[in-house]
This record gives C-alpha cells, structure tokens and sequence, in this order.
C-alpha cells in the first residue's frame, strides 16, 4: 500500500515520458565519503575544524574515516557500473588540491581525482565535477572566508587548476553546490561550517559565493581543454502559506525569497530581490560589473530537492521571520522531512517558466529512512523505494508539461556523513557497515538499477533497430 495519497501519486510507468538521453545517475561529496584526510598533502578545511566544536556534530562523529572511498574508490566505481547508471556526480576537495587555499598546488590530492576520473570513462560513466560542496580550506576562513571577495578569486584560480588538469576528459562541471546552505545555514543560523550567527556576514558570503561561481564559469571555460558545460546547484523548495493569514501569506513569500529568489534572481540577470534587501536590512557588497559576472549564463541549472516548506510568521525569529511547520498526515523521512513528490513537479515546472534554463538536471534527491541489514544481508528499503519512484513520477510528469529535464542523481550513491547530523542519517542506495566498510546494494539500489535498464530499452525500442552501415554500389 503506497504511503502517499493517490493525487499525489504519478503513476510509475510515466516513465516512458523521460527523454531516450535522459541521464541517470548517483551523487556524492567529497567530505561525507572520500575520508583519508591527512592523506597525500591534504590540509584541514572548515568540517574538520567544526567536527572539533564539542556539540556542534551529533555523536561527535567527524568526517576522518567517512568511507574511505579515498582508498576504496576503485570498489565504489565498479558498485556503480553493478547499478547501471550513466553518470557520477562528485566533488573536488579543495584542500586536497590547493592546501593552503591560494597559492602552491598539490599534486598528489589531483592525481586522485585524476585515477578516478579515469576508471569512470573506462567503466562508461560520465564523471559530472562540483568544485565546491562545502569543504573550504581552513587557511581561506583563517583569512575571512565567503564574507570575504578574496575568497571568490581564488576559488576561481582553484578552478582553472582543476579544469586545467581534468578538463580533456571532464565536460560536465557544477561550480558550487547549494549557495544556500553555505550562507544562511553556515553563516546565519551556525549549523554548518563555519558555525557563525551573523546576518551581515551571511549576506556578504552570499554575494561572494555567487560571485565565485560566476568567475568559476569563465575560467572552467577558458582553462578546459575540451568543451565544458558548466552549471550551479541550488537547493530549491516550493514555498507555501500555513494559512490564509495575510501575515503567514506574506511570510510565504519571505520564504521563496530566501529559499529560491535569492539565488535565481541574480544567476538570471535580475539582480538581488529589492523586496529581501529590505526584508534583511542588509545590502550585499556589490561592485559594478559583479551582476554581470553572476549572471553569466549557464548550460544548465541544478535542482536539489528534499521537502517544500509550509510556513507561519515568525517576527521574532531570524530571517527571513517565517518558520516552518509540520503538515498534518505527512510522510517524513528520518531528517524530520516531508517526503512530497508532488512539490519537485510543481517546482520544475515554475523555474523552468520564470526563469527559462536551458536544461535542468535533478542533481541531488532522495531521503534518509533508518535502514538495517537483514541477517541474510539484505536491506529492504521499501520507504526509500518507493521515495525514488514516486519522485522519478514527478520528474516524467514534469517533462510531460514541457520542462527541459535532462537527468537525475540519487542522493546518494553510498551512506555517508550527514554533516550536523553524523553518520546515524543514512541516505545511500548502498548501505555501508562504518565498522568494517563493506558495502551492500540496499532493495532501492536493486530498483534503481531496474529503472535505469527499464528506461534504457524502451529508448531503444523507440529508436529502432541501430543503423547497418550501407555499401556503395
Ligand atoms: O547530504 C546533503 C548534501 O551534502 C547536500 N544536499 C542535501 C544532502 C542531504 O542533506
């Protein structure tokens, strides 16, 4: 019996309306997997010196370990080629390959990223890079971090070397994953890296952040040797009124501001939203020239999306003074969320009418559900199953009423380290056992891959029969 009500439901076979190109994935990052981080040069970045602050993670768990996909990278690959998906989404560490922020490159954290590239081309999966997911070399927040526009430039100088080095092989790049999170969850309300609680600051890391991705995208442009198709990632969510209110309707719109317009304004050339500005108080450090420089176009827009938000005023909380509240009958998942599919079709159909990209990719989506190994070594998932077919539905339904959706990952490839949360949030399509790092394809992983293959022959078969090469005369 599904768990979602049945208007909520697309029904599973609208699969068949995903394009014959459509690509499927998986997604991870760098910091929640990799591990190994005293390895090969690596510096420290701002997780591991939050992982330090007594309270700041839960079970003091820290990122040390993680999966040690920095030495079993080679296993993850070949469980990927298992599932059948066509491309991997990761990140770069920055401290990896630029230890100190700015300045001397490392050679050894690339010649990682350099291997693993090179086993997904062999393996036929197409390596999609994010630059940054997070993990800012600590010397950079030493020196003022997102609030500063230093740090911008020299994202973009890390960027060219990254490019520099994979671009003959790597054609798809993300600059920065989920602006959102960086200013407003790390600086505004202190859950993340950096940890700091300052409205002003967060506004200025906004700015900057944009402002990096915007000087990211002409250098991965300039410093790639092949073509790059170049993009964001943004965490977006439908933003709806817990009431008819005119207070709570208008905390709705605050909101969508702060979630969505925030981002999308200035990406598409419309400048910050006047009505946030005011909302914040605070006017971000524009230079001339830096709305340009943001607003350079892209070859896609990502979508990362886990719940929509349902809202009341909140005066007195912190901006943008609208709080979230629980939908009565929802279901959520382990992380207090609302599992809605029917908000990512509501969602990709108004980006991709207000703001026209050119394509989108689903870049991250999936949920956390307490998961466990069966005594014959099963994991049977059946929440996070039908999560990912129901939320699949909402993307064929989406594409159906004309949106540009060009893939999907599933967040994530692999259990991992849930930031604030630790290790106890498990997310992946594979379950790993943190004791002893073996890996298991949990039932979803297994329906996934079903999916992929379902797809992927019914591309064929509308394709006809491959052409036979004809002989002259
Ligand atoms: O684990 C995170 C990921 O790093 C960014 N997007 C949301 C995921 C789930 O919280």
């Amino acid at each position: 019996m599904s768990r979602y009500p049945s208007e909520e439901k697309p029904p599973v076979s609208d699969l068949s309306m995903l394009p014959p190109e459509f690509v499927w994935g998986v997604a991870t990052s760098a910091y929640q997997i990799e591990g190994a981080v005293a390895a090969d040069g690596r510096a420290p970045s701002i997780w591991d010196t939050f992982c330090r602050v007594p309270g700041a993670i839960d079970n003091a768990d820290t990122g040390d370990a993680a999966c040690d996909h920095y030495h079993r990278w080679a296993e993850d690959v070949a469980l990927m080629s298992r599932l059948g998906v066509d491309a991997y989404r990761f990140s770069v560490a920055w401290p990896r390959v630029i230890p100190d922020g700015t300045g001397p490159v490392n050679a050894r954290g690339l010649d990682f990223y350099d291997r693993l590239v090179d086993a997904l081309l062999a393996a036929g999966i197409r390596p999609f890079v994010t630059l940054y997911h997070w993990d800012l070399p600590q010397a950079l927040q030493e020196r003022g971090g997102w609030p500063e526009r230093a740090t911008a430039e020299a994202f973009a100088d890390y960027a060219a070397v990254v490019a520099g080095r994979l671009g003959d092989r790597v054609a798809d790049w993300n600059t920065v994953n989920e602006p959102l999170c960086v200013a407003w969850i790390g600086h505004l309300e202190g859950r993340m890296a950096p940890g700091e609680r300052d409205l002003a600051r967060a506004v200025r890391a906004s700015h900057h952040i944009l402002l990096g991705h915007g000087l990211a995208t002409r250098a991965i442009r300039a410093h790639a040797a092949r073509p790059a198709s170049v993009g964001i990632v943004l965490n977006l969510s439908p933003c709806e009124p817990g009431s008819d209110r005119p207070e709570d309707v208008a905390a709705a719109v605050r909101a969508d501001g702060h979630t969505n317009r925030w981002w999308l304004d200035p990406l598409y050339g419309r400048g910050y939203p006047a009505d946030m500005i005011a909302t914040y108080g605070v006017e971000p450090p524009v230079r001339p020239g830096d709305l340009d420089t943001i607003a350079t176009p892209t070859d896609f827009l990502g979508v990362n999306y886990y719940f929509r938000q349902v809202v009341v005023d909140d005066p007195d909380g912190p901006a943008p003074f609208a709080r979230q509240i629980p939908v009565p009958g929802a279901v959520t998942t382990a992380m207090g969320w609302e599992a809605y599919p029917a908000g990512l079709e509501r969602l990709l159909v108004s980006v991709a009418e207000e703001y026209r990209p050119g394509r989108l990719f689903i870049t991250e989506n999936g949920a956390a559900w307490p998961d466990r190994v069966t005594p014959v070594g099963t994991v049977d998932d059946s929440e996070r199953t039908e999560y990912l077919e129901q939320h699949l539905a909402a993307c064929a339904a989406a594409v159906a009423r004309g949106v540009p959706l060009a893939g999907y990952f599933a967040w994530s490839l692999l259990d991992n380290f849930e930031w604030s949360y630790g290790y106890d949030k498990r997310f992946g399509l594979v379950h790993v056992d943190y004791e002893t790092q073996a890996r298991t394809v949990k039932a979803s992983g297994h329906r996934y891959a079903a999916l992929i293959r379902a797809h992927q022959q019914l591309s064929r078969a509308v394709a006809g029969p491959a052409p036979t090469a004809s002989r002259p005369g």
